[in-house]
């Protein structure tokens, strides 16, 4: 695999956790793997992460700061030879737009569980738990 492209509803909470870790891991490990990551909606195209993903990953040891959210295209079905959908909604929305490259990151060590959407939720739980459970599928994923 030589690219992947993560991809959640807003590209602020999520898919860029999803891409930094696979960055971090592929660094480490010397791979050779191209990632990026984009949301399928558009409202918050040109910010950066959200508040309580930059603090999980920071308190993981990875700077997220820096990422810009951006809406996934159809051209990203092409240049990427894998599209990872963080949930089943990502994934039909995914599907519906033509993608068949596709797969759920939950796939990847989490019997296909959805990694739910912690924009909603109250407080800094839910960013805590969804780290360990995006972290865990994507070393699984990109795992040689
Ligand atoms: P993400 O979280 O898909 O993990 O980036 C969300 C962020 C914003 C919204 C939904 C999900 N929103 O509807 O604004």
């Amino acid at each position: 695999m030589k690219s992947i492209l993560f991809v959640c509803l807003g590209n602020i909470c999520r898919s860029p956790l999803a891409e930094a870790i696979a960055r971090e891991y592929i660094k480490k490990n010397s791979l050779d793997i191209v990632v990026d990551s984009a949301g399928t909606g558009s409202w918050h195209i040109g910010e950066a992460p959200c508040e309580n993903s930059i603090k999980v990953a920071k308190k993981h040891g990875i700077d997220i700061s820096m990422l810009r959210a951006r809406q996934v295209t159809k051209q990203d079905f092409e240049r990427f030879e894998l599209i990872v959908a963080l949930d089943s909604s990502n994934y039909a929305d995914l599907k519906a737009m033509g993608a068949s490259n596709l797969v759920k990151l939950g796939e990847y060590g989490y019997n296909g569980e959805d990694v739910p959407d912690p924009y909603f939720f109250n407080g800094f739980e839910g960013f805590e738990k969804v780290f360990t459970m995006i972290e865990s599928c994507v070393v699984n994923l990109l795992k040689p």
